[in-house]
C-alpha cells in the first residue's frame, strides 16, 4: 500500500485501461490505451492528476490563488483555471506568445481559461524564460491585492505533483496485474515521467516507462525527470533507489517545434481515430503515438509485448488546427 500525500478529489479516477484491437493487429503488439483524456470534460487530461495533489496543500497553507504558466494554449493552465474556480480559488495565468501586444484569438483552452475567470498575463518568448524571476513579483502584486498566492510550476511538474502519476500507476497495477508491460507517455515537463518511475519503483513492478519528448531534447528531459524523481525520494524519504541512467526516453519526435505539426503526425492522429474511435491531440498525444509507431516499424520488439500509451488529453489543442488537419480528411 502506497502512502500518498494529502490530496482533494477532482479528476474522474480511475480511468478506464481499453485495447486498441485494431491497432494492435496491425502493429503486430498488445497496445492497450490508459484513458486520462477521460479525467472530467473541462478538466481532461494528465494535468488534474498532478493539480490533486498541488490543491491539497494549497489549501493547507491558507491560499486563494493559484498562479502558473505555459504554453498560449496551454493544457495545464486551463486545467488549473477550472478546478481553482470549482475549489473556490481565484488564478492567474502566464500565458507565452510571441507578441504579448497582439494576443491570439480567444479560442480553445484561452476561451476555457477565460470563461471560468481566470487573470491571463501574456509574456513574451523572452520573459517566459525568466518566468523564475516573474513568479515572485506576480506572488507581490497579488498580495498587494490582498490575495494568498500558491505557485504552481510549468505543467504542474515538481516532486508534489508527480504522485498524480503514482496514483496511475497504482490504478494500471490493479487493471493489469503485475506481468511486464511497457507504458508510453508524452513527456512535456517531465511530471508525468516522474510519477510514472515513481510508481513503478514503489510498487516493484516489473514494468518501464518510456517518454517521448515533444519538446527539448533527451539530455534535457532526463535532467528534469531526474530532479522530480530525486526530490520527491528526498522529501517523502522514499525506500527506493534511482539513477538518472534509468530514464528512458525516446528522442527524434519533436519534428519541426513544440505545438509545430507534420503533415505525417496529423496523418497519425487522423488513423488512430479512424481505427479505434479515440481522438489524439496534436501537441502531446498525437506526436507521442507517432513516435510509438515510428519505434514499432523500425522493431517491434523494442517495447516488448505489452504496452500501454497513456492517452493524457490534450483535445482542446485540436480545435485550432483544423484548417492543417482538414486537407488530410
Ligand atoms: C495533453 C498532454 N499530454 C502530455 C503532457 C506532458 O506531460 P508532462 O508535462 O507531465 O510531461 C501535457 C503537458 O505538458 C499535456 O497537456
Amino acid at each position: 500500500m502506497i502512502e500518498y500525500p494529502e490530496r482533494i478529489t477532482r479528476a474522474r479516477l480511475p480511468t478506464p485501461v481499453e485495447p486498441m484491437t485494431r491497432l494492435s493487429q496491425q502493429l503486430g503488439v498488445q497496445l492497450l490505451v490508459k484513458r486520462d483524456d477521460l479525467t472530467g470534460s473541462a478538466l481532461s487530461g494528465n494535468k488534474i492528476r498532478k493539480l490533486e495533489f498541488l490543491f491539497a496543500e494549497a489549501r493547507a497553507q491558507g491560499c486563494d490563488t493559484v498562479v502558473t504558466c505555459g504554453g498560449e494554449q496551454s493544457n495545464h493552465c486551463r486545467a488549473t483555471a477550472v478546478a481553482a474556480t470549482q475549489l473556490g480559488f481565484q488564478s492567474y495565468l502566464l500565458l507565452r506568445t510571441d507578441d504579448p501586444a497582439r494576443p491570439p484569438a480567444t479560442d480553445a483552452n484561452i476561451l476555457l481559461d477565460k470563461l471560468v475567470g481566470a487573470e491571463v498575463r501574456w509574456v513574451s518568448r523572452d520573459e517566459y524564460k525568466r518566468r523564475a524571476e516573474i513568479f515572485p513579483q506576480v506572488a507581490e502584486l497579488l498580495r498587494a491585492r490582498g490575495r494568498k498566492p500558491y505557485l504552481i510550476p510549468e505543467g504542474g511538474s515538481n516532486a508534489l505533483g508527480a504522485w498524480g502519476y503514482v496514483k496511475c500507476v497504482d490504478e494500471l497495477a490493479h487493471d493489469l496485474g503485475r506481468e511486464p508491460a511497457t507504458l508510453v507517455y508524452a513527456a512535456g515537463s517531465g511530471g508525468t515521467g516522474a510519477g510514472l518511475i515513481l510508481g513503478i519503483k514503489l510498487l516493484g513492478l516489473p514494468w518501464r516507462a518510456v517518454g517521448v519528448n515533444v519538446c527539448d531534447d533527451e539530455a534535457y528531459f532526463v535532467a528534469e525527470i531526474g530532479k522530480i524523481v530525486e526530490d520527491a525520494i528526498a522529501r517523502w524519504k522514499l525506500e527506493v533507489t534511482f539513477d538518472r541512467k534509468e530514464i528512458e526516453l525516446r528522442d527524434g519526435y519533436v519534428g519541426i517545434g513544440y505545438a509545430k505539426s507534420r503533415p505525417e503526425e496529423l496523418a497519425t492522429l487522423r488513423d488512430v481515430a479512424r481505427a479505434e474511435g479515440i481522438i489524439l491531440d496534436p501537441v502531446y498525444t498525437g506526436k507521442a503515438f507517432h513516435g510509438l509507431k515510428q519505434e514499432l516499424a523500425r522493431d517491434r520488439e523494442t517495447f516488448g509485448k505489452r504496452i500501454v500509451f497513456l492517452h493524457t488529453g490534450g483535445i482542446y489543442g485540436l480545435f485550432p488546427k483544423a484548417a492543417e488537419i482538414a486537407p488530410l480528411l
